[in-house]
């Protein structure tokens, strides 16, 4: 891989960092900026050395098609077909966390790397209030996967990215804590909407709008790297370097505690590193919380973390994809 070594810049979001941010992306360079799930690495859709970058910055082994993100529902018409389910969950959950995959359209200012060649599109409207600035701002529909090192945990915070991608990009919008905390859910709104990956918005809420159930895609399917449905989603990932054991009702010595609610696993004492995902045992605080105590965790160096069993309810489901993703074989 060719180095690169810029003098990565990290500034608070305002008015003026958000005017510098949307000028670094036009003329084709890399800029963190915080939505309201993790911080997304964004470069300009529509220029392909732009968004080579990324897979560079990132280490990214091969080309995954990115979400393009844009200011609202009339930005996203310019870039694909909207079909009547499309629109009404566009219309019930944007700006927010929800991506939708929808038939490209001809002539669509984006570039065939941002879409890995593909004639479907990933489109979201961010909710997070600097999203939505530096996205009026730019005009042109914005890449963005998270802002991570491939395979490590996703970064909710401005630090996080720094962590990972100091020297590769050019700037970082610091826009603090972020709320919802794991990243979009993607459906994919084809014959049957589909659930592409759990996340950020409860699949239920989803299918109490449609007044159907969203089809989830069969592990066969999954498997079939040929035809892959959400090609991102790989089975190591988020990956810390402990090695992360679910749905722990012990402790194991020299294990660090991911912890849910107020019960304490046997072999809990004093001494055990502890991170609380929801003292009060809900699962959205749980959800902001989840890569940045893994994170945290992680730097303590522990010869393994343990986590407490999270409910599959509400945001659990995309709590529970994540963590089986941190804790599969690397
Ligand atoms: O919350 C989020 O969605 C964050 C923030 C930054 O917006 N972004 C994010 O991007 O999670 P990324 O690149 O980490 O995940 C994008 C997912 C991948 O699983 C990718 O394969 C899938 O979207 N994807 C993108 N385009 C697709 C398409 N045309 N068909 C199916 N899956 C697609
Ligand atoms: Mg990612």
């Amino acid at each position: 891989m060719v180095a690169i070594n810029l003098p990565t810049q990290t500034l608070n979001a305002s008015p003026a960092s958000v005017a510098q941010a949307a000028d670094v992306l036009r003329r084709g360079g890399l800029v963190a900026f915080p939505t309201e799930t993790v911080y997304g690495l964004g470069a300009r859709a529509d220029n392909a050395d732009a968004v080579a970058l990324i897979y560079q910055a990132k280490g990214r082994p091969s080309f995954n098609p990115l979400i393009a993100h844009v200011a609202d529902l009339h930005a996203a018409e310019a870039l694909a077909v909207f079909t009547p389910v499309a629109r009404k969950l566009a219309e019930k959950f944007w700006p927010g966390p929800l991506t939708l995959v929808l038939q490209k359209r001809d002539g669509a200012p984006l570039s065939d790397l941002a879409t890995a060649g593909l004639d479907t599109v990933a489109i979201r409207v961010p909710s997070h209030p600097v999203a939505r600035a530096l996205l009026s701002e730019c005009g042109f529909a914005v890449v963005a996967p998270s802002a991570n090192r491939s395979g490590h945990v996703s970064p909710t915070l401005a630090r996080h990215v720094d962590e990972d991608l100091h020297g590769r990009i050019d700037l970082i919008v610091d826009g603090g804590a972020l709320n919802v905390g794991v990243e979009s859910t993607i459906v994919g709104c084809f014959d049957q909407p589909v659930l592409l990956r759990p996340g950020g918005i409860a699949t239920a809420e989803i299918e109490d709008a449609l007044g159907c159930k969203l089809r989830h895609p069969s592990t066969a399917e999954e498997a079939d790297q040929t035809r892959p449905l959400a090609p991102g989603m790989l089975t190591s990932h988020y990956a810390p370097n402990a090695r992360v054991r679910l749905n722990a009702r012990e402790i194991h010595s020299g294990e660090a505690l991911l912890a849910f609610g107020t019960d304490r696993p046997a072999g809990f004492t004093e001494r055990t590193t502890i991170m609380n995902l929801s003292e009060r045992g809900d699962v959205g605080e749980a959800a902001a919380n989840l890569f940045s105590h893994l994170r945290a965790l992680d730097a303590g160096r522990p010869s393994g973390i343990a986590v407490m069993p999270i409910p599959e309810t509400g945001l659990g489901e995309a709590i529970n994809d994540r963590l089986r993703r941190s804790a599969a074989p690397q």
